[in-house]
């Protein structure tokens, strides 16, 4: 099969590796990619939303199958132009629709969703420039700290958790007058809940799913979880409060609803979905969904996925995934991510860098890098992430860290707390 993957990131280098181990590949191709998908399969330069370009790529190259790494593509319809393109549409796309994408193109959307299939989530209201005084009473009644979140999408930078009710008052004036542009001409005022937080992956073939690993990410850029947020600065799989018993209720309260949901509103969904769970109370509550996986989880992710991934992608596509088997490998992985000097703030590129031969016991996977002159430098905030396996999550970490000491670049840090809450 000739397979043709959508982004650039740590993510999809995982992703990318994962595939690349599959009997069934003849040939991985990756669009744009990054000086580490190179390694596993051929770059190819075009944009991942430059859906025309993508179209000549894939009826010139002969492409079987398109995965969509990141959410971009998927919110402005990939997977209806394939649909609805007569020399496309017997190519499957492992993505959801453009309107299954809304679940993470429109939290106001996945809001409602939650809301009519009884899946739990935080109490809110959906404000927009009309009904500002309506906004302005319910955070009122809430108390603190304040969630205000911008609707669309906002590279992850559109939630906002503020300490005051003045605070809150005056930021949702200024997201509806455009702080994130369009995507904050709604708002959705949330309930402020408290607990910890993971990441549950769901692989649907629109009525068929399988979970994968469940992983929990560091977003901060500051050790203990302080400072801003980032991209993600690592991940962790397993999870251990993401015990049987608990997987059982997040399975019957929030995964099947989900699913069946999707597929009684009549939405087409063959792809990942991402759930940002949160134990309340020893209860799972859904923070947020997305329609892809996770960056940096994929980066451990994708280790503890023993079966063959393009196998299940197959049985997403032809609607048959209740007939694969998902395997896990019971040991731990963790991934920490090296990220460049001022990130998530100012920082420079460009640097290069060294010692990436000289690793040993663990996986190195690219996130911002580029090849200047053969040689691989920074391109980016998060520039690598060093993945590896252990017997124990300590076990994971320590090669992690090892490896970590010995790649190098200007500037290069990292957090070395990684997994300290479990
Ligand atoms: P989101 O983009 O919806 O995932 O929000 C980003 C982060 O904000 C989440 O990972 C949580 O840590 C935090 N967050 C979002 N919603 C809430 C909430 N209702 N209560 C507490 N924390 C929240
Ligand atoms: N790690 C969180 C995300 O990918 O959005």
């Amino acid at each position: 099969m000739k397979l043709l993957l959508l982004g650039s990131g740590g993510r999809e280098h995982a992703l990318a590796w994962k595939i690349a181990q599959s009997p069934k590949i003849e040939k991985l191709y990756i669009a744009p990619g990054n000086a580490g998908t190179g390694n596993v399969g051929e770059n190819v330069e075009i944009k991942a939303d430059d859906f025309s370009s993508i179209k000549a790529f894939v009826l010139d190259k002969g492409v079987d199958m398109v995965v969509v790494g990141p959410e971009d593509p998927l919110v402005k319809g990939i997977y209806d132009y394939f649909q609805k393109d007569p020399e496309l549409n017997k190519i499957p796309v492992i993505g959801p629709s453009q309107k299954g994408a809304t679940l993470e193109g429109s939290k106001e959307f996945a809001k409602a969703f939650m809301m009519r299939h009884g899946i739990p989530t935080a109490g809110y209201k959906s404000i927009t420039a009309a009904n500002l005084q309506e906004g302005l009473d319910f955070l009122e009644t809430l108390e603190s700290p304040y969630v205000l979140k911008a609707d669309g999408l906002c590279a992850g930078k559109g939630v906002l958790i503020l300490p005051t009710l003045e605070e809150a008052k005056k930021e949702l004036q200024e997201m509806l007058s455009g702080m994130f542009g369009d995507a904050s001409a709604t708002v959705v005022i949330e309930e402020f809940l408290s607990g910890i937080e993971c990441s549950v992956f769901v692989l649907s073939d629109g009525k068929n799913y399988k979970v994968l690993p469940v992983a929990k990410d560091y977003k901060r850029i500051g050790e203990g979880d302080t400072g801003l947020n980032t991209g993600g600065m690592g991940s962790v799989s397993p999870v251990p409060f993401a015990d049987a018993a608990w997987m059982k209720k997040v399975d019957e309260r929030i995964i099947r609803p989900t699913v069946e949901g999707l597929a009684k509103e009549g939405i087409d969904y063959k792809g990942f979905i991402f759930l940002g769970l949160i134990k309340v109370k020893g209860e799972p509550v859904v923070i947020e969904y997305n329609v892809r996986m996770g960056d940096p989880e994929t980066e451990s992710v994708m280790l503890r996925v023993k079966s063959d991934l393009v196998e299940l992608f197959e049985g997403v596509a032809a609607g048959n995934l209740n007939e694969k088997v998902l395997e896990e490998d019971p040991r731990s992985a963790v991934s920490v991510m090296l990220v460049s000097g001022g990130y998530p703030e100012h920082y420079d590129k460009g640097y290069p860098i060294s010692g990436l031969d000289k690793v040993k016991g663990s996986i190195v996977f690219h996130a911002g890098t580029t090849l200047k002159d053969g040689q691989v430098v920074t391109n980016g905030g998060r520039v690598l992430a060093i993945s590896s396996y252990g017997n124990s999550k300590d076990e994971a970490l320590a090669q992690s860290f090892s490896a970590s000491k010995i790649v190098d670049f200007e500037k290069k840090y990292f957090r070395s707390d990684i997994g300290f809450d479990l």
